[in-house]
């Protein structure tokens, strides 16, 4: 069976080089030529753990880049949409892409003998597919649904810097639409990928809420983490540390997703606590919880920036070194991200800033050029600074020692993670431990 795959982006990369790498006839499809070329090349465009080698080996089986879509329409059984939904300056998403490729591909299938499932794993908010996608398809194929092709909606759950595993080994499979023979045909095609793991049939506008559900309830986890961390470092002595993992040993709450910090970023939680916030709004049911998720999130930046000159004092003119570019660990992606945030904020306030991050520097180059210097050691960013601050949980920030301290102009280390050992001679504000005064 061939699957095309139209979007090389996170999810989309993902999952053909997984596809591929297993055997299957993958033809993929990006927009971005460079991106296309690059790719073909063996080249990922971003980092990821273990995708540029399940790329290459999925390069030298069955996946192939495509110049446009109509060979993809024509040939595959499968086509996952993996296109963006951009977020709009009002929190809704940007639909456009998705709209596009929909075009394309119903105006290719009026004239094609192939019946594909067409599988929308873009995040979409609840009624896109049967609202908006459906009838374009319908329009413009002239054909009929569930007859001569059809449409699931099945979100994607990977997390960057774990997408791989994640492509492989997903907790869920969610496929929404109508339960007809494409349906069991797209069942069958992942109980064959993954044996064993729960597939969730339902109709399309809750596969849809589904993932929007299952992002804000993250985000909701982290902000309450956060706001109990904005307690703790209020009581000297508490420490969040403890409160998460004790609180955690309870299976109705569970460990994970329980790390206070500067608040969530990336490319997905806050744009679909924001696309939800609006989408709610939108159909008279006003957010509330989740608008308190969202305060709380923007809050921890000011409570570090507040942190910051509780341990400097004045900010002007101090060389201020930053940890973490990247707005999690294990990747380059710095969109969203605290850091680039928080960069922002000390530049204004007047800080000489220089900046360390093990892969995320050149996407960061791309934002602030000249304005910030940049280190491709802890150590030598360290150098001659008068306060370090840990904003991403890169794990060699954790063997932060004397040496570096020693080198420093003053011992002043401000981190969001909590990740240094407390008895090292420096001034030290963790985020979430009440200073004992
Ligand atoms: C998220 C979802 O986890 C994933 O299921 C979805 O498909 C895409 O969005 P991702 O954006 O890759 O994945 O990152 P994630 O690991 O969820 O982290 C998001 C942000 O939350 C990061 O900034 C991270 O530092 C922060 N975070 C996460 C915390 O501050 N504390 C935690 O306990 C967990």
């Amino acid at each position: 069976m061939r699957i095309g795959v139209i979007g090389l982006g996170f999810v989309g990369l993902s999952l053909a080089s997984v596809l591929g790498a297993k055997n299957y006839r993958v033809m993929g499809f990006d927009s971005d030529r460079t991106k296309s070329f690059e790719i073909k090349n063996g080249n990922p465009p971003f980092y990821e753990p273990k995708l540029e080698d399940t790329m290459r080996l999925a390069l030298k089986k069955g996946f192939t880049i495509e110049d446009n879509i109509s060979l993809i329409v024509d040939n595959c059984k499968l086509i996952f949409i993996t296109v963006g939904t951009p977020q709009r300056k009002d929190g809704s998403i940007d639909l456009s892409m998705v709209k596009s490729v929909i075009e394309q591909i119903g105006k290719l299938l009026k004239s094609t003998k192939n019946k594909p499932i067409i599988v929308i794993k873009s995040t979409v908010v609840p009624g896109t597919t049967i609202n908006t996608l459906l009838p374009i398809l319908n329009k413009k194929s002239s054909k009929k649904i569930g007859k001569d092709f059809d449409v699931i909606t099945n979100p994607e759950f990977l997390r960057e810097s774990m997408a791989i595993n994640d492509t492989i080994s997903p907790h869920a499979i969610v496929l929404g639409g109508t339960k007809n023979r494409f349906m069991k045909s797209l069942e069958r095609f992942y109980q064959k990928l993954h044996k064993g793991i729960p597939i969730i049939i339902t109709n399309s506008q809750t596969a849809e809420l589904i993932k929007y559900t299952n992002n804000s309830f993250l985000a909701t986890k982290i902000s309450f983490i956060n706001q109990i961390s904005n307690i703790c470092q209020s009581i000297p002595g508490a420490n969040v540390e403890d409160v998460a993992r004790t609180i955690g040993l309870d299976p109705r709450i569970g460990s994970l997703f329980l790390n206070a910090g500067p608040g969530y970023g990336g490319s997905c939680l806050p744009k679909d606590v924001k696309a939800i916030i609006n989408f709610s709004n939108k159909i008279g049911v006003n957010p509330v919880l989740l608008d308190a998720v969202e305060a709380v999130n923007d809050y921890q930046l000011e409570n570090l920036v507040l942190t910051i000159k509780k341990a400097l004092g004045k900010i002007r003119g101090k060389k201020i070194t930053v940890l973490g570019l990247a707005f999690k660990a294990d990747t380059d992606d710095i969109r969203d991200s605290v850091s680039i945030k928080l960069i922002r904020l000390l530049l204004k306030s007047g800080a000489k800033i220089t900046a360390h991050d093990p892969k995320a520097i050149d996407n960061t180059k791309r934002v602030f050029g000249d304005k910030i210097s940049y280190s491709d050691s802890t150590y030598s960013a360290l150098e001659g600074s008068e306060c370090g601050i840990i904003v991403t949980p890169w794990k060699e920030y954790s063997k932060l020692n004397e040496k570096h301290l020693k080198i420093m102009k003053k011992r002043i280390i401000v981190d969001s993670r909590r990740m240094l050992n407390p008895n090292l001679n420096m001034r030290y504000y963790p985020i979430g431990i009440g200073k004992i005064r």
